[in-house]
């Protein structure tokens, strides 16, 4: 495979936050790689900002912690780690304050690309971007990065969307959804777009119905705190499994341009039904296999949070009309898998008469582990013994197909910084839609805290509670294992 990267044009990153877990773990790492590839232009800067007192050399060391800790080391060459680290500067800014503001503002340049990434709470969201507007820097070359989790609810979403909007423009406001940075999520519009095969058959007379599945292995240990107010509906299906269904379910954009595809997965969250109750279930890990259960690991005594999810969503269109999307995601489950599987119908008669065990076709678009696509299809057993039909996998691992270059796929974190500063906001999330992510989960979650309802307690290394299974029992399908 030949290697197209082109280097960005010239930027100043500001990294609020940049002394913290994030940055540390996947964004100084992945902009060094970046740095690697070629990607990062001589004159690019990236600005540390925190509250720590440091100098430029302190926290230089600290980056080059961060790149032997979070680096693979056949990418750790010492003099690649120098070069990327005359990059770095730091200022000590006081967020809520006047201290390092205009050390900050004399630092970046007004005439290149500068990228503000607020890698800290939300409720510090307001007081930076006030500030950077005081003091100059918000001209058109400036971007924000803002993370997740945006707003608790629709209400705190609105009110840290108008904040934003006080001081920037919507098209400098680029909201993270790191699974939209995922390589297999964007191979998704892909391999529906760029293929005619496929869309022929995506819809209600074709697709039985889809899973989407993001199992996890580990628990909430350390997270404890944030965790136990949001959940797995607010940390994962709000955003990521959303994102996810919106990709799969929406209509072809015109353009790949981001208002259009933007616009398609906002068309699908609208028409997103609210879930019955029965079609629902919320599970908590307990403790097993050495390890502690939820309770212990979020630091409670008591909580009705759910460490696992797992729901019916229809999507009130036209192209879905009765295919149901199952969603599920959890922590402590058997293995760490994202993927999505669109599970067709059988052919309307058999010729072959009656065979018992048939399954039908499968396509299924591995997120992670190993990224890569498997469509189930039938053949005929091979040797006597008649006309015996099998289903065998047409498997594509991108590494296998695309060589060793393409199993070097680069983290979304990465790839979506890029994106930043070469402004394109095809992988973000638009304000409105995040607004109507929120506006379907909120009713959702103020009926189960209604009727009390306690999340079902499942063992570790499981897929989940029984009754997860169950959901899709009483309709004749089942869930698609979770094992690597
Ligand atoms: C984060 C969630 O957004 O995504 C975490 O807050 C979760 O709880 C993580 O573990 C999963 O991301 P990935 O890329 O490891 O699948």
């Amino acid at each position: 495979m030949v290697s197209r990267i082109i280097p960005v044009d010239p930027f100043d990153l500001v990294v609020f936050g940049g002394t913290g877990d994030l940055a540390q773990r996947k964004i100084l790492p992945g902009l060094y790689r970046r740095f690697w590839a070629g990607q990062m232009p001589a004159e690019a800067r990236i600005i540390g900002a925190a509250r720590s007192e440091l100098d430029d050399a302190g926290y230089r060391a600290m980056v080059r912690a961060a790149i032997e800790e979070h680096v693979a080391p056949a990418k750790r060459e010492p003099e690649q780690i120098d070069a990327f680290l005359e990059h770095i500067r730091y200022v000590a800014v006081d967020a809520r304050g006047e201290g390092g503001w205009k050390e900050l503002a004399a630092l970046v340049r007004p005439d290149v690309i500068h990228a503000f990434y607020f890698s800290v709470g939300p409720s510090l969201f307001g007081d930076l971007a006030e500030r950077i507007h005081a003091h100059g820097i918000a001209g058109p070359h400036c971007r924000i990065v803002v993370e997740k989790p945006f707003g608790h609810d629709l209400a705190s979403a609105k009110a840290l969307n108008a904040t934003l909007a006080q001081h920037f423009d919507e098209t400098q406001i680029y909201r993270i959804d790191h699974y939209l940075g995922k390589e297999t999520v964007q191979n998704l519009m892909a391999v529906r777009f760029g293929n005619i095969l496929f869309e022929p058959l995506w819809n209600a007379q074709y697709v039985d119905h889809i899973q989407i599945t993001v199992a996890e292995t580990v628990g909430v240990g350390g997270r404890g705190d944030y965790y136990d107010k949001s959940g797995a509906m607010r940390d994962m299906v709000q955003n990521h499994l959303m994102q996810l269904l919106c990709l799969i379910a929406m209509e072809p954009p015109h353009r790949f341009d981001p208002d259009a595809v933007r616009d398609e997965k906002l068309k699908v969250i609208r028409a997103l039904d609210p879930v019955e109750p029965a079609d629902l279930v919320r599970g908590q890990y307990g403790p097993g296999d050495g390890l502690a259960g939820y309770l212990e690991d979020a630091g409670q005594d008591e909580s009705d949070t759910e460490s696992f999810i797992a729901m019916k969503v229809h999507v009130s269109n036209w192209r879905w009309k009765n295919t149901p999307f199952y969603l599920r995601t959890g922590k402590r489950l058997r293995a760490r898998k994202s993927e999505i599987a669109v599970v067709f119908k059988d052919p309307p008669h058999s010729i072959f008469g009656e065979q018992e065990d048939r399954r039908g076709n499968v396509l299924v678009i591995r997120l992670q582990p190993n990224e890569g696509m498997n469509l189930r299809v039938t053949i005929k057993e091979p040797g006597p013994g008649g006309m015996r039909l099998v289903e065998v996998p047409l498997d594509m691992s991108f590494a296998d197909a695309l060589g060793p270059e393409a199993a070097d796929i680069p983290d979304a974190y990465e790839r979506l910084i890029m994106d930043v500063i070469r402004g394109n906001q095809t992988l973000f999330m638009r304000g409105d839609e995040v607004e109507a992510a929120w506006a379907w989960t909120d009713p959702l979650i103020a009926s189960w805290t209604g009727r009390g309802d306690r999340p079902k307690r499942y063992d570790p290394g499981g897929a989940g509670p029984e009754e997860s299974a169950m959901l899709l029992h009483r309709e004749g399908r089942r869930w698609r294992e979770i094992k690597e």
